[in-house]
């Protein structure tokens, strides 16, 4: 054991004497390149600019951008797509630039490039980090094949909020699961090393707090207490941090009161010297400008405000490119802020290869092999199956039988426009396969499918305007809502089985696309309350950006209890509870057996139980771990994530399934923003989910 100790630790001083050294070089390098460059051309590479004709993330498109890129006024372009275009733009940055400074080109890879993998909502639910890693090492393969190098992912604000649109975007509310997903994706896009060609530079977004909207209202004030912030919505930040992140994105809101842009104690004293980051910082779409409107000053203000905060790259707003010298001028910011903003930038290029080469990720034969290459599809199709939930399945209506008549119907039955989901910017939603064509490609000769569309996802055509900005996501039909659920009816009477497939848009969640309830729009719910009157087993496949409400659709009860926190006229208890999640077979769990009934602040506890599948299929099942601090210094939540383990079981099969908990799984921020675990009494859960789970307990002692 000794031996191997050792020998750890000169591998890892080893390792550190390496990065010592390449850190050294790297700044050789930029120092000389800075002793070169005039102050116009530092302040041109915090300039982030969008040239338009690609693909549009924001309302505004800049400007003369050509001409900027000549002048050394632009340190990176987003929003351009395709292997030809990105390097025409680079080649102007380095032909034409005076010091032939390279060019970052940022997108928008969220769940995916051109090969679009299921909504990251959706690959949480799939509770596979090996999975979600390889979803985010994919995507950087084909993007990097097609001339890309920074992808403004991941985005790990935590939402507890589901009226949010972008709740889609990340993992949900848990800042363990969080974390995991946020490690996972750093690692999968930049693989520990961005001087490959195939790595991307990762941007952890949106710093901070952009989840917490009040009303879950998009872009809306946020207001946190900081023990709230340090336990719940920080960690999988610093979850990103930790995994080496190589860029971070501000948000737009504001934090105590002070836009995240422009605030000092998050961008410096937070993520620089309490976290250690050392990469660069972006403002998110002309977000510096936006504290014009928060009250905080004009353009050059808002924009020395944001430089001496942390900031690094202006994104579009152009409040850098066109105040800085003035403020440098008139003593508002230093020498100093805009050569640290400038070389953190300039480390980026660096650290990709950009200066050895800065075509290396432009390579038409790497564009056409790997982008929408088979490979990438036949893991989009295995990442949809697995990020799939089955929330119910009465009388083992699933899975389908390979005979008999099914109806497949719904406006999401055949619907191209909405398979992609929110934030598929580079996707082509054409190339989607719709359920009514995948039921078809099976090709089971004794199933017969009968298909009608049945409803509009929502007949309310002022609805549908705000909706359909990128194109039609909702298209409301000729035919009167009536014919559709005659047709719809005629059908499932025909049928063995009816198949549903309803639910929201795509463009119904994403950004700006809040909503003020979570139900499925009308037009569908009536389509399923007739539906059932005709009594044939009914499968809702529910497509969403967001977890709807669906009490009606579950058959939920109401258990209202006076003088509790209930609400009068909805359902209190959550309908599902977190973690849940059926498969065709069921599995049982024994007590938890611990290996002490105690540990002390060096010790361990080994938590295991035997899971055993006791359905009539293999089925994989995510075993939870969850502890509670029965009493604190602070409330401390009734349960919290703390582990979890997918594992595939046989039919008929048994494991044992063991968790390690020590000190450090106990420990939170207490009042004084101290991360300490304190000695005393816990609970400790296993189960499937976070409600049926067996419990013990055990103690903590000094
Ligand atoms: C605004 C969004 O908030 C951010 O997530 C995105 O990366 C940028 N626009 C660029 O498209």
């Amino acid at each position: 054991m000794k031996r191997l100790l050792l020998g750890l630790i000169v591998i890892t001083s080893l390792q550190a004497n390496a990065q010592q050294k390449s850190d050294a070089k790297m700044k050789t390098y930029v120092d000389a390149l800075m002793k070169k460059m005039t102050l116009d051309e530092k302040i041109g590479q915090l300039n982030l600019l969008t040239p338009g004709g690609g693909v549009a993330t924001g309302a505004v498109v800049s400007k003369g951008v050509e001409e900027k890129i000549s002048k050394g006024q632009v340190g990176g372009l987003f929003g351009v797509i395709g292997e030809a275009k990105i390097r025409q733009a680079q080649e102007l940055a380095v032909n034409s630039s005076r010091l032939k400074i390279p060019l970052l080109f940022g997108s928008d890879v969220i769940h995916g490039y051109k090969t679009t993998f299921p909504i990251p909502l959706g690959m949480s639910c799939s509770w596979d980090m090996p999975m979600i890693e390889r979803s985010a090492r994919l995507a950087a393969t084909e993007a990097t094949a097609d001339g890309l190098n920074w992808a403004f992912s991941p985005m790990v604000d935590i939402a507890r909020d589901p009226r949010w649109g972008r709740i889609a975007e990340g993992a949900g509310e848990d800042p363990y699961l969080g974390s995991q997903v946020a490690k996972a994706m750093v690692v999968g896009y930049q693989n520990g090393d961005l001087s490959k060609d195939n790595t991307l530079l990762a941007c952890v977004k949106h710093f901070a707090l952009y989840g917490a909207a009040d009303g879950g209202r998009d872009y809306n004030t946020v207001d946190m207490s900081k023990v709230k912030m340090y336990n719940d919505y920080l960690p999988p930040y610093k979850a990103a941090v930790d995994a080496g992140v190589g860029s971070i994105m501000t948000s737009f809101n504001t934090i105590d009161n002070i836009p995240a842009t422009g605030n000092k104690w998050l961008l410096t004293d937070l993520l620089r010297k309490q976290w250690g980051f050392k990469g660069m910082v972006v403002s998110d779409y002309t977000s510096v400008n936006e504290m014009i409107d928060h009250g905080l000053g004009d353009l050059q203000a808002v924009s020395a405000l944001s430089l001496k905060a942390g900031l690094d790259m202006d994104m579009v707003g152009e409040g850098f490119l066109t105040t800085l010298k003035k403020s440098l001028g008139e003593g508002k910011v230093t020498q100093k802020e805009i050569d640290d903003a400038c070389r953190r930038i300039l480390e980026a290029k660096y650290k990709l290869g950009l200066f050895t080469d800065p075509f290396r990720y432009c390579n038409k034969e790497r564009a056409a092999n790997q982008v929408l290459s088979e490979k990438q599809k036949n893991a989009a199709r295995e990442f949809a199956t697995k990020s799939f939930v089955l929330l119910k399945n009465n009388q083992q209506a699933l899975p389908l039988k390979k005979t008999g008549t099914i109806a497949l119907v719904g406006p999401l039955a055949n619907n191209k426009a909405n398979m992609l989901g929110t934030w598929a910017v580079s996707g082509n939603r054409d190339l989607s396969i719709p359920v009514f064509d995948g039921m078809k490609n099976l090709g089971i000769k004794e199933v017969n499918i009968l298909y009608a569309k049945a409803a509009n996802i929502s007949d309310d055509t002022i609805f549908a305007k705000k909706v359909n900005v990128f194109g039609t996501r909702i298209d409301i039909d000729n035919r009167s809502a009536q014919e559709m659920m005659d047709e719809a009816i005629a059908v499932a009477k025909q049928s063995d089985v009816i198949v549903a497939v309803v639910g929201e848009a795509s463009e119904m969640s994403g950004e700006s696309s809040s909503r003020s309830t979570l139900n499925i729009p009308k037009s569908q719910q009536k389509l399923l309350q007739e539906l059932k009157k005709i009594g044939k087993p009914l499968v809702l496949v529910i497509m969403s950006g967001r977890p709807l409400d669906l009490n009606w659709e579950m058959e939920n009860e109401d258990k209202f209890e006076k003088f509790k926190g209930n609400y009068l006229d909805v359902e209190n208890s959550p309908l599902i509870p977190f973690g849940f999640g059926l498969s065709y077979s069921s599995f049982n769990y024994s007590d938890i057996k611990l290996s002490a009934a105690s540990l002390n602040t060096t010790g361990k506890i080994k938590a295991t139980v035997t899971v055993t599948n006791t359905g009539d299929y293999d089925g994989e099942e995510v075993i939870q771990l969850y502890t509670r601090d029965m009493v604190g210094s602070i409330a401390r939540p009734v349960k919290e994530l703390k582990g979890f383990q997918k594992i595939m079981f046989k039919k008929g099969e048994s494991k044992e399934v063991s968790f390690t908990i020590g000190v450090e799984d106990l420990k939170f921020y207490n009042s004084n923003l101290k991360f300490v675990a304190e000695p005393g009494d816990f609970k400790l859960f296993i189960g499937g989910n976070s409600k049926d789970v067996k419990e013990t307990t055990f103690k903590l002692v000094k």
